[in-house]
């Protein structure tokens, strides 16, 4: 560009640009809209709803050949609105300055990226935060987030992702915050919140974003992006509550889905999009399609060529392209043959336009390129404290007999087995982008740095083999077992041993669907060669999704849940190993005991045969070769001290104030103190549309030192008492309910009330 027409853009730019900030003070910012949005041409509206990865070394020359010259291109021609995966300050002020400086209205561009549990810091993965159901530490892991996201440039992050999902072959659960609608609300509020704050234009809080709409946690088989068919009741009383969370918490935008749902894939939903997002519940954010979903609609078999597509997807209200380039190349064509309203663009562009003036990026488009800031936050792990809280936090003791666990701090000789011992990655998760790949303590780290036992590590076999990449399939070692005897020798002249056993971070998150889910590779035979010469066992589970562990639930001591912790890993492990922090975690996601019992969850219904009538007979639901229990039940997780809980009383002053109280007495039986996650479940016994045998509708947690009790006060109202019908109406219905007040989703410790 020569000089003088630099000068000519910069000056009309810097005209227009400022005619919607100068009078920031006086003009709302429907105003700015009004009038930034009639200076705009059809093209630059349309590239306000197109967004690139990015797509040049912008440290290095401009790209001047191939697609990325386009984009280019495109870019300083205000065609393009956001960019997503631009990493550091330097990055993003050169594309900003490009898009502020270069073009002829001088928009800013909008910075995405997926801060979903962490951004250089990494905290737990959001399945294992959601197991700490602590949602105070859990608004502030976002919070936290978000700090140092926007301190390398980013002011939007692809996060929360609010998908329930009841089957943990989805590699995908791993980020979210399980199977219920009722802790999955309550933890989409916290990490909206926790993200945007009280004031989106601050640098340092950043726009979140609820995904994927709607559905994609359901897929037909567990495997990834199939087919997703959901009736009514289940897709609004369990699918929907976390999104409608969201927007209670003011979420500002909005992914849509890859998969399809009911037969139309989500980025074509004019229902999901329009009827219930933005008209039922008032969304004015933006709707961004998930990566490639809009011409991913041919392959759906709905649209019939990429023309097709771009307009089905405007039509249904996706407001922004992410990567299809579907919206710059056709939506100005199909406006100019009116199959597309020139009106959607604008209300598209619009709500785009707007959370960009919310984030203050039209006061300043560089507020979020503060060098200093950069330098100061990123790195130095300032929240390293608040992340290791959360993972201990989430840690869930499954099984502990003979009270193995707490370990001794010193004279004892403990040998340490596993591959996933001394990994300094997997703890880290599978979106983990911006974080330096070998950042996380490691459990063996963590036990030596804590204890003065003699700590003797043997790796005992790889768990993979070659390249573990984000966007690479996996080898998992299956054949070799050449370390075994190392193991076994070691194992045999210890006290205790740890066995590290689980899942590589690359085999949960997007892409990585199971269909068999136990211990992968050779671990379970690593893991019976070693019982075989000392029972004395600690098994110390990573991994990003229930696994089916029947043998080691039989077999070994003590089971402790230790997901994929993040930065902190070894830390928190060893702090709950050695008893310095009373375990409190509460699995957030059914356990099976077999992968063929999926999709498998305790909020289930009863069916018309629910046991046997005569013994021996068949004729009711079950498995001829399996149980129907889970292994361990959704709300379940030990401590290393005991509860007591007194039996519920019910006040029902319901017919008076739309009421219902419970309350019980909780004690601390054991002989430490310790915290309990108190859980309350409802079930509506008979309704207009059958209910599940039990709900989730209240939690709280209190921890009590030993002989302590705490009277809890639950208080039911027509949000915890009624349901969606069919007809997508909420009733609270009279009738009979049970209410269960205890430990986890198994308690019996019941009371009946009537409505
Ligand atoms: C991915 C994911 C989505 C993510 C987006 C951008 O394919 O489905 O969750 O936010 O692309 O990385």
């Amino acid at each position: 560009m020569t000089i003088a027409k630099r000068i000519f853009f910069t000056s009309i730019s810097f005209f227009v640009f400022n005619s919607c900030a100068s009078d920031s003070n006086e003009q709302s910012v429907d105003d700015r809209l009004d009038t930034l949005l009639s200076k705009m041409t059809l093209e630059e509206k349309i590239g306000q709803m197109n967004q690139y990865s990015s797509f040049w070394d912008v440290t290095g020359p401009a790209p001047k050949e191939g697609s990325t010259a386009k984009q280019f291109e495109q870019l300083k021609n205000g065609l393009v609105g956001s960019m997503l995966n631009v990493n550091g300050v330097e990055n993003v002020r050169k594309l900003q300055q490009i898009a502020v400086e270069e073009t002829r209205l001088g928009i800013p561009l909008i910075f995405g990226f997926d801060v979903i549990h962490g951004f250089k810091t990494i905290s737990p993965i959001p399945l294992a935060e959601a197991a700490s159901w602590d949602l105070e530490a859990i608004e502030l892991s976002a919070k936290n987030a978000a700090l140092e996201a926007s301190a390398a440039g980013i002011n939007w992050t692809f996060a929360p992702m609010v998908d329930i999902s009841r089957d943990a072959r989805w590699g995908r659960v791993m980020e979210g915050a399980g199977e219920d609608p009722y802790l999955g609300s309550k933890i989409a509020h916290a990490r909206v919140k926790g993200f945007q704050g009280d004031d989106l234009s601050a640098p340092t809080t950043i726009a979140a974003c609820a995904k994927h709409f709607a559905g994609y946690g359901f897929p037909e088989a567990g495997k990834e992006y199939n087919t997703v068919d959901i009736g009514a009741p289940t897709l609004h009383n369990m699918v929907m509550p976390p999104f409608k969370a969201t927007i209670d918490a003011g979420v500002r935008t909005f992914m849509n889905s890859f998969s399809q749902l009911n037969g139309v894939p989500a980025t074509g939903s004019k229902y999901l999009q329009r009827t219930l997002l933005k008209e039922k519940w008032n969304f004015d954010g933006f709707i961004v399609s998930d990566w490639g979903s809009i011409s991913e609609m041919v392959a759906h078999g709905y649209a019939k060529g990429d023309n097709h597509a771009a307009e089905l997807a405007i039509n249904a209200g996706s407001d922004m392209d992410m990567e299809s380039h579907l919206y710059v190349n056709e939506l100005a064509s199909l406006v100019k043959e009116g199959k597309v309203d020139p009106a959607l663009i604008n209300d598209a562009a619009r709500r785009i336009l707007k959370v960009k003036f919310e984030l203050g990026l039209f006061d300043d488009p560089y507020k979020y390129c503060d060098e200093a800031r950069e330098a100061s936050v990123i790195g130095s792990q300032s929240n390293l404290s608040e992340v290791l809280d959360l993972a201990k936090k989430s840690i869930v003791l499954l099984k502990n007999e003979n009270n193995v666990l707490p370990l001794a701090k010193k004279g004892q000789k403990i040998a340490v087995i596993g591959a996933l011992a001394s990994d300094k990655t997997s703890p880290l998760g599978n979106w983990r982008l911006a974080a330096d790949i070998n950042s996380a303590v490691s459990l063996l780290e963590g036990l030596k740095a804590y204890s003065g036992n003699t700590i003797t590590y043997a790796k005992g076999a790889d768990l993979t083999t070659g390249k573990t990449e984000f966007v690479s399939d996996l080898t998992i070692n299956t054949t070799d077992t050449s370390g075994f005897k190392e193991a076994i020798t070691l194992a045999k002249k210890s006290d205790v041993v740890i066995m590290a056993l689980g899942e590589h971070a690359m085999q949960s998150g997007e892409g990585r669907s199971r269909a068999y889910l136990g211990l992968p590779g050779v671990q379970q035979e690593l893991l019976e060669a070693v019982f075989a010469v000392n029972k004395n066992i600690v098994l110390v589970l990573s991994n990003g999704r229930p696994l089916t562990i029947p043998w080691a639930a039989q077999n070994i001591p003590t089971i402790l849940e230790g997901w994929h912790l993040g930065t902190q890993s070894g830390n928190a492990l060893a702090q709950v190993l050695y008893g310095d922090y009373n375990p409190s975690g509460k699995l957030p996601m059914t356990f099976p005991r077999s992968v063929g019992q999926l999709p498998l969850y305790y909020n289930y219904k009863n069916t018309g045969r629910p046991s046997p009538v005569n013994p021996g007979e068949v004729f009711w639901t079950h498995y001829i070769d399996q149980k129907n229990t889970p292994q361990y039940p959704f709300g379940f997780g030990l401590s290393y001290t005991t509860f007591g809980f007194s039996k519920p009383i019910v006040n029902n002053t319901y017919n008076q104030n739309k009421q219902v109280t419970v309350s019980v007495k909780v004690t601390n039986t054991g002989k430490r103190e310790g915290k309990e996650t108190v859980q309350l479940y409802l079930r509506d016994i008979y309704a207009s549309v059958i209910r599940p045998m039990r709900e989730l509708k209240g939690f709280e947690q209190v921890v009590l030192t030993p002989g302590q009790t705490k009277e809890i006060i639950f208080t039911l109202t027509e949000q915890e008492l009624g349901f969606f019908n069919n007809q997508q109406k909420w009733l609270v219905e009279k009738g009979d309910f049970e209410v269960y007040v205890g430990e986890d989703s198994q308690t019996i410790n019941q009371v009946n009330f009537k409505l």
